[in-house]
């Protein structure tokens, strides 16, 4: 496995539609092991093909996320089959460096695709994994998370927004509570 340079934002590569993967071969393998050992070094959650330059419908996907057991799914060809509820929260990108959003995604979502042999499987992921899902399967097609947020947060402001979030939660509930 090797990493590889994951490429950022103004790079023709995270704007084309990606082509469909149709040899599940020993390359495809080299692909989907660069890009798990990559996601891994990163601290990502989720990287699709294109953001290492590769033109190709191939995600990988951090499904557990309690440290020590990190099970990375791999995902060819996925699209998304069903979808429910809501979630609204920041978000971020490994090509985005240093700059967060606030995205609306749904909560629950079913992917149906393909493992690296060529088989079909469907998996369902909640919270930060149908989030995930979202946000990867969009790389697919050229798009960032960027699209669907009016500002973009450096982490100082993010954790500023969190914090202030969190006391006016504090203040709701303790006038709730008299
Ligand atoms: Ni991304």
């Amino acid at each position: 496995m090797a990493e590889r340079v994951i490429i950022t934002r103004g790079d023709p590569c995270l704007e084309k539609k990606c082509r469909p993967v149709v040899k599940f071969d020993k390359r495809l393998h080299t692909l989907i092991d660069d890009m798990k050992e990559t996601l891994l070094i990163s601290n990502g959650v989720g990287l699709a093909a294109p953001q290492v330059g590769i033109l190709r419908r191939v995600v990988v996907v951090m499904d557990v996320m309690e440290e020590g057991n990190e099970h990375i799914l791999e995902l060819v060809n996925p699209e998304i089959v069903a979808q429910e509820g809501e979630q609204t929260d920041f978000e971020g990108c490994l090509s985005v460096p240093g700059q967060y959003g606030i995205v609306t995604r749904p909560y629950k979502v079913t992917v149906r695709a393909q493992d690296r042999d060529g088989s079909w499987f469907e998996h369902t992921g909640e919270e930060i994994v149908a989030r995930c899902f979202c946000h990867e399967l969009e790389h697919l097609d050229g798009h960032l998370f960027v699209e669907h947020t009016d500002r973009l947060y450096t982490p100082e402001e993010m954790d500023e927004y969190r914090a202030a979030h969190e006391q006016r939660e504090q203040e709701a509930e303790s006038e709730g509570g008299e």
